[in-house]
């Protein structure tokens, strides 16, 4: 841990990736703690701007702060919303990026954080908005969905190949009380597994990663976001100028999970069958160094397209 609550994955990579210039402008979709933003922006300094975006108010100011502290020459704009809009915030402020990056997911401190409900490890409210001002909690969901649904969720967004059993263990415990709590749940899905098991993975990892997915709709929002870069891609492939990105604009993403990634990699082929470049040829992982030093980094994935020029 960095004395700011959290490592960022792939530095090395997403700064291969964008390959950032001073005076360029960065957008950074999930700003986090500014880990990658304070990076990029050492190197649009001097001349350059950086626009932070992130649904969590807290990270944002923390990010704007550390961006600020880092490179006090860079014009900083902060964005609280979630990065589907973010596009369309920046058409509106009439400013075009020549780089972006989305570092998909959640902070450490959010997941640390057991008021945030995230964590199977901490016992807290069973909430998982990473987004303060969304409407339902992941309490509702296992409160409200039909055993049918939750099955759904738990094998899609889980890929739980014990699903339908989760499911319905869940249906009989909110029989008997809700499940408001993060260590209820986790207790509930565990009971359906047979206990904790041994030296695997979490029984409750899966649940819990299925219902943070579909209470924040990540993939949604992500599949929103790639086909606002699309759209971009098809105007310049017209020989019109970007919206919201500029003509030769990179754009990295890094994922966390195979749903994520194959949403991106999609994405990412129709954007070169309009004429883009996919800069790292395919996905660039972490090297062994940080792996052993970073466990986030070991599922994680970056991609890169850069516009036509
Ligand atoms: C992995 S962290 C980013 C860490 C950051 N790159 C750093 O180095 O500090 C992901 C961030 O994205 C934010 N986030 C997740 N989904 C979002 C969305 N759809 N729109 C905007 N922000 C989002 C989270 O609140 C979190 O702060």
């Amino acid at each position: 841990m960095t004395p700011h609550g959290h490592i960022p994955v792939l530095e090395n990579e997403v700064a291969r990736a964008l390959s950032p210039r001073p005076g360029q402008t960065y957008a950074d979709c999930t700003a986090g703690l500014g880990g990658h933003a304070a990076l990029i922006a050492a190197n649009v300094a001097p001349g350059g701007r950086v626009v932070l975006n992130d649904v969590d108010p807290g990270n944002l100011e923390a990010a704007a702060a550390r961006v600020r502290e880092v490179a006090p020459g860079v014009e900083v704009m902060t964005i609280r919303g979630n990065f589907a809009e973010l596009p369309h915030h920046l058409r509106g402020m009439g400013v075009r990026a020549d780089l972006v990056l989305a570092d998909l997911g959640f902070s450490s401190n959010q997941m640390e954080n057991a008021e945030r409900g995230l964590s199977f490890m901490r016992d807290g409210p069973l909430d998982m908005r990473l987004d303060p001002t969304l409407p339902t909690t992941a309490a509702d969901l296992v409160a409200s969905l039909p055993e049918v649904e939750l099955a759904r969720l738990i094998a899609e967004y889980g890929e739980d190949k014990h699903a339908r059993r989760i499911a319905a263990r869940i249906v009989r415990a909110r029989g008997e009380g809700p499940i408001t709590t993060t260590g209820r749940l986790a207790e509930v899905v565990r009971s359906a597994n047979g206990g904790v098991g041994g030296g695997g993975i979490d029984p409750a990892t899966r649940t819990f990663q299925a219902l943070r997915i579909a209470v924040n709709d990540e993939l949604g929002c992500l599949e929103a976001l790639m086909a606002h870069v699309e759209a971009e891609a098809r105007a310049m492939a017209e020989g019109n100028p970007g919206g919201w990105l500029t003509r030769g604009g990179r754009v990295a993403v890094i994922t966390f999970h195979s749903l994520e990634d194959r949403v991106v990699k999609a994405s990412f082929e129709r954007c070169e069958g309009l004429g883009c470049t996919d800069v790292l040829g395919g996905a660039a992982e972490a090297s062994e160094g940080e792996r052993g030093s970073n466990p986030r980094s070991r599922s994680a994935k970056v991609r890169c397209v850069e516009m036509p020029r």
